[in-house]
């Protein structure tokens, strides 16, 4: 397993959990740790062993944002080169095995940001989420507009983004950005529950089962409920679909195969 200076990260039987950790600056998203993400993420998604993956952060911050003192100096020609937040950012998004976001504290900005790559968002009653890139002269950069629009609506989305107000873990329950809402010293028990519940399944199968949730955000529902129906028609040409409905009838469990 590779080291890292601004990541941790464990294995808990088929869960990867990555840890972000740069206490100092509230996990900030320096570039030094989207890499080390980005790279944990490819050996997680590469390890058949690994079934889904967590990343969390602090009790404190799950992250504060992009790193302010590090980007502060960027220039136009700089970030469109280098392809800033594109080039890095975005391999949560990708990721094609399950992810869950555990998020305590602070996740604001690009944290907010990061934690809605995930599929879903566990929340402990600590977390606060905000877009307060107005308060410092840009916009959300890495897909807050966009995703969090889509998560909880119109309204609540401009009011977030134009007044930089942040959303504690109960109201960000009941507008639907975060799944559920767990007492912050069970967050990361509870995350790695979940994922281990998760990763018992066919992994090629949970992965399906992602992919077509996932195209209901960039598809009309005729074509997201085409695409689902053909996923779903091709499960019954694999081995677990087979031992999954004949081990329902011999009411035993599952061994999957992943195939
Ligand atoms: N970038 C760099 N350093 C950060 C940081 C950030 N986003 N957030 C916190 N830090 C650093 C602080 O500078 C401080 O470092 P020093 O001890 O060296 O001064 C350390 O972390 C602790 O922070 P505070 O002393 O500020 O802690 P606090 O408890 O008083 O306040 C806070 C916590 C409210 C989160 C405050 O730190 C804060 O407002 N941070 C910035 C939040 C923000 O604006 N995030 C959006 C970033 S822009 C973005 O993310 C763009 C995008 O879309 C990709």
């Amino acid at each position: 397993m590779a080291t890292y200076d601004t990541i941790l990260v464990e294995t808990r039987g088929a869960v990867g959990l990555v840890t972000l950790n740069r206490p100092k600056a509230l996990n900030a998203l320096s570039d030094r740790l989207m890499a080390e993400l980005g790279q944990a993420l490819d050996v997680y998604e590469s390890d058949d062993a690994i079934g889904a993956i967590v990343v969390t952060g602090s009790e404190k911050a799950f992250a504060a944002g992009a790193d302010i003192k590090e980007v502060a100096g960027f220039g136009f020609m700089e970030v469109y080169k280098a392809d800033f937040i594109t080039s890095r950012w975005e391999r949560l998004a990708r990721c094609r095995k399950p992810t869950i976001a555990a998020v305590a504290g602070y996740a604001l900005g690009g944290g907010c940001e990061l934690a809605m790559m995930a599929d879903f968002i566990l929340a402990a009653d600590t977390a606060q989420f905000a877009l307060p890139e107005l308060t410092i002269g840009t916009i959300p950069g890495a897909g807050g507009t966009q995703r969090l629009t889509r998560l909880v609506g119109k309204s609540k989305a401009m009011e977030m983004v134009l007044s930089a107000r942040r959303m504690d873990a109960v109201e960000a329950e009941r507008a639907g950005l975060v799944s559920r809402v767990v007492p912050a010293a069970d967050l990361v028990d509870e995350a790695i529950r979940v994922a281990q519940r998760i990763a018992a399944f066919s992994g090629p199968v949970a992965m399906m089962a992602k992919e077509a949730v996932n195209a209901a955000y960039e598809t009309t529902l005729a074509e997201g409920v085409r695409f689902e129906r053909r996923l779903a028609h091709s499960t019954f040409a694999i081995e677990d679909q087979k031992e999954g409905m004949a081990a329902f009838a011999e009411k035993r469990q599952p061994v999957w195969k992943n195939r």
